[in-house]
Order: structure tokens, then C-alpha cells, then sequence
């Protein structure tokens, strides 16, 4: 479903041209779970970055679904992104004067949509809403809610258009501890139930080791462990 080839990528930074990822080579199939730990600055973020469509390698290809995302311009890396790929962040990024139904939406109205569609992504959006146990705050605004509470609606959000691939950069980070668990038990029920392929980066052992296969990050080297 998705595949690195030969991925290098380098920031043309001042004081040189540093390099972050070398060679990285990996295949997701629909529906695993894999987890990317490794030291801060390793390289995760980036990563994710790449897989996701937001930045574009300095050497390689990356695959998804056959489509090359670097033979792509813009625009339509844009539309894939939207409606392939999934992010979930540290920080949730909901918008403050939308509710939470509102903000769950809001990755649909970048398509144009028949009243019909609009009418089944809102079904959708409850259904998910209350799987995550969110129904209830469905007119609530993301200021009203906890730090848990708003990466549930994060993690809805990240679905909607149900992709191919759930991103989650570090979701876990701004959680304490239970909250984490709850989260993380989430996603993978999540990645089950939608069958969605799910890539995490995190510096939690317990979190990564939840995923199917992990990988190391380190030396600008992608390993599985
Ligand atoms: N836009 C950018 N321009 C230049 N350098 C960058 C840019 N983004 C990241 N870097 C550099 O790339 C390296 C990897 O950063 P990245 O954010 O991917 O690390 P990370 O593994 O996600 O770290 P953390 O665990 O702290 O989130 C760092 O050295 C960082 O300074
Ligand atoms: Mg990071």
C-alpha cells in the first residue's frame, strides 16, 4: 500500500547541508500497525512528514497506492492527502471557534459533496464520535474539553475521509499516563475496525511496543527491531 524507495532527505540549513534520513527503505501494508522510535531531532517527524505528503524527499520514491507522491504537483498531492492520509499531532490543532462536530468536518469541505454525501460524512462523523465516547460534546468547542478529550476528537478528525493511512506524530505526548493508554487503545482499535494503517512515532516504549512490527530510528538509519 505504501513504500519507500531509496528515501534520502537533506535541509539545505545553514552552517551545511545536513542530512537526515539516508537510504530509508520500508513497505506499510493495509491495515499494520508499525511503530518509529528513536532520540529527539533523529529524524521522526521528518519521517512521518515524507510519508504523509506535507514535505518531499530530497532523493527517492515514495509510493502510495502504486502513485508516486513526488511525480505529483502540488494541488494534487494535496487532493491524496486529504483523502488518503490521516495526521494526528502532540497538539491536537482544533480549530477554537468551531465545535467539535464542526472541526471533525472540516477535512470534508475540501471536496465538493452532494447533499446526499454531506448527509452520510455527518453520520460518520457521529458514529465516530461515538466510538471514541465523544457524542456527547458534539456541540461542545475544543476549549470546553480535556487534553484527552481533544485528541479523541483529533484522532476523529484524522478519519473522516477514512484514509488509507493514520499518521500519529507523538499523540500520546501531551497526555499523562492513563490518558496515553486510553489513547493508544483507541488508535489500535481504531486501525483494526477501519482497517486503517496506522504509523506512530513516539519515545514511548510501551506505546511503540503496541504496534505490529517497530522501528528504530538513529544515524540517519531506519531499522526494524
Ligand atoms: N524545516 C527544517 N529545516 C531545517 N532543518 C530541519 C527542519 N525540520 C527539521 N529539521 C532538522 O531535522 C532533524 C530531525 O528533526 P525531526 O523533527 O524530524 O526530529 P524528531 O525525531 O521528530 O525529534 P523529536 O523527537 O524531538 O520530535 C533535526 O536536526 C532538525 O533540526
Ligand atoms: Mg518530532
Amino acid at each position: 500500500m505504501l513504500e519507500l524507495i531509496d528515501v534520502n532527505k537533506s535541509y539545505p540549513a545553514v552552517p551545511e547541508n545536513v542530512r537526515i534520513l539516508r537510504q530509508v527503505n520500508l513497505q506499510i501494508g493495509s491495515g499494520q500497525s508499525i511503530s518509529v522510535m528513536g532520540p529527539s531531532g533523529s529524524g521522526k517527524t521528518t519521517l512521518l512528514n515524507l510519508i504523509g505528503g506535507l514535505d518531499r524527499p530530497t532523493s527517492g520514491k515514495i509510493l502510495l497506492n502504486r502513485t508516486n507522491l513526488g511525480s505529483l504537483r502540488d494541488a494534487e498531492l494535496a487532493r491524496i492527502r486529504n483523502g488518503s492520509i490521516g495526521f494526528v499531532f502532540q497538539l491536537h490543532y482544533l480549530l477554537p471557534q468551531c465545535t467539535v462536530l464542526e472541526n471533525v468536518l472540516l477535512p470534508t469541505l475540501a471536496m465538493r459533496k452532494s447533499k446526499i454525501e454531506k448527509h452520510s460524512d455527518k453520520k460518520r462523523a457521529i458514529e465516530l464520535l461515538e466510538k471514541t465516547g465523544m457524542k456527547a460534546y458534539c456541540q461542545s468547542h475544543p476549549g470546553q474539553l480535556s487534553g484527552g478529550q481533544r485528541q479523541r476528537v483529533a484522532v476523529v478528525r484524522a478519519l473522516i475521509n477514512k484514509p488509507d493511512i493514520l499518521l500519529a506524530d507523538e499523540p500520546t505526548g501531551s497526555l499523562d499516563a492513563d490518558t496515553a493508554d486510553q489513547l493508544t487503545e483507541l488508535l489500535l482499535e481504531l486501525n483494526q475496525s477501519q482497517s486503517v494503517a496506522l504509523v506512530i512515532a513516539t519515545h514511548s516504549k510501551k506505546l511503540a511496543n503496541r504496534a505490529q512490527r517497530q522501528f528504530r530510528l538513529d544515524h540517519q538509519t531506519l531499522t526494524e527491531v
